[in-house]
Formats: structure tokens, C-alpha cells, sequence
């Protein structure tokens, strides 16, 4: 099965798969693939938006190396795509990670890269459901976890129910989208 673990900058996908990466017990039945890594390890990005700081991938590119990296994967495995641009590419089930936009705005602030403004932008389309509502449009098996007042290990473990949930054909109803509304933590200047 391939999933793709995503959410907004500072939701906690990377150091979730740090644990996982950690753990004998996950590390053996978990492949991880860093979507953020190739892109820019392998420059797959077709220009650099300065002004919102942030680089265009290159969707098409980026899709053909996930597709041969896959290919390389010992087909027992379950993959993990990680990235905020992962829901973007084709996969069985989406996982987002959200985070409450205030909690958001704390972490992206010690970000010594994160302008004021690329906080702000973040903590706004965390606000405004941007990946969640990006991942529905592109896929049937959308869940979300609200890691707000989680600690990583049970939010590794909330991912890893999920998919084994639907590895056995169930629906994780409890991560089923709908129960969470930011709107009004946008900030509007
Ligand atoms: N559930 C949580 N509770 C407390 N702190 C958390 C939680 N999840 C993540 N963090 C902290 O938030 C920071 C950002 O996490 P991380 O780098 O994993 O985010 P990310 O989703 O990978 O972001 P990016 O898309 O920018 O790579 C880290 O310092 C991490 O320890
Ligand atoms: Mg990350």
C-alpha cells in the first residue's frame, strides 16, 4: 500500500517519520520516501517563487522518480511518500496531519527561514483546510489527525492504525475528515 503522509509545514510529518524510522518493530514493515528530499536533492522544481519564498516542483518529474523509487521497494512493504506535496501524487490513502493554526504559528516561529509572512501564510491555510481540501479533490481515502494535543508517539500510532486499519478493509472512522474547524484563527492582515 502507498500513503501519503502530508499536511502543512510544521504539522509534524518528518518527525513522525523519524520515530517510525527509529522502531525496529515499524522500521521493518514502513518504507519512507522523502518528497521534500528529492525535490531539491534532485532539483525537481521548475522555478523558485521568491516572494513566498518557496519552490514550484515539478509535478510531473516529481511523480516519474516517487513512481522508480517505489519500483526499488521490496513489494511487502507498506510506503510512506512524506512531504506537504505528497497528496499531490497518486497513492491508496492520504493521511494529513493537522495542527491548531496558534500551536502552528508557535512552531514556524523558531523556524530561524520562516519570515513573518511564510508563518502567517502557513498558519492561514492550516486555517483554511488548504491540503486537506487539495487531498479530497485528488483522492477517495482522505483521513486527518488532529495531533494538536498529541504527543508524536501516539500520533505515530494513530498513522499506523490507519493503515492497518485499511489494509484489513476497514474504514479508521475516527479519522474520517469533518470535525475540525480553524476559520476562525485565519488572520486576515
Ligand atoms: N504533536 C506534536 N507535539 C509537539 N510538538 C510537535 C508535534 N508535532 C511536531 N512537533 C514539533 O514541531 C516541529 C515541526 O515538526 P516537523 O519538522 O516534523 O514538521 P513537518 O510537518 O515535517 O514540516 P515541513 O513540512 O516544513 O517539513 C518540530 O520541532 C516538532 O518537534
Ligand atoms: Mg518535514
Amino acid at each position: 500500500m502507498i500513503i501519503a503522509l502530508t499536511g502543512t509545514p510544521g504539522t509534524g510529518k518528518t518527525t513522525v517519520c523519524e520515530i517510525i524510522k527509529e522502531h525496529s518493530q515499524y522500521r521493518k514493515k514502513f518504507s519512507i520516501i522523502d518528497v521534500n528530499r528529492l525535490v531539491l536533492g534532485e532539483k525537481l522544481y521548475t522555478g523558485k517563487d521568491e516572494a513566498r519564498d518557496t519552490y514550484e516542483a515539478d509535478m510531473d518529474k516529481l511523480e516519474e522518480r516517487v513512481k522508480q523509487e517505489i519500483g526499488k521497494k521490496n513489494p511487502g512493504v507498506d510506503v510512506i511518500l512524506e512531504g506537504h506535496l505528497s497528496h499531490l501524487l497518486p497513492a491508496d490513502a492520504v493521511i494529513v496531519l493537522r495542527a491548531h493554526p496558534v500551536a502552528l504559528r508557535k512552531r514556524l516561529g523558531k523556524r530561524k527561514k520562516y519570515s513573518f509572512k511564510k508563518v502567517k501564510e502557513n498558519a492561514n491555510a492550516e486555517a483554511l483546510d488548504v491540503i486537506l481540501v487539495e487531498s479530497t479533490q485528488r483522492n477517495k481515502n482522505v483521513f486527518e489527525i488532529n495531533t494538536t494535543n498529541m504527543n508524536l508517539l501516539a500520533v505515530v500510532k494513530s498513522v499506523i492504525s490507519i493503515i492497518e486499519a485499511l489494509k484489513q478493509g476497514k474504514t479508521p472512522e475516527e479519522f474520517r475528515p469533518g470535525k475540525i474547524n480553524w476559520i476562525e484563527y485565519v488572520e486576515i492582515d
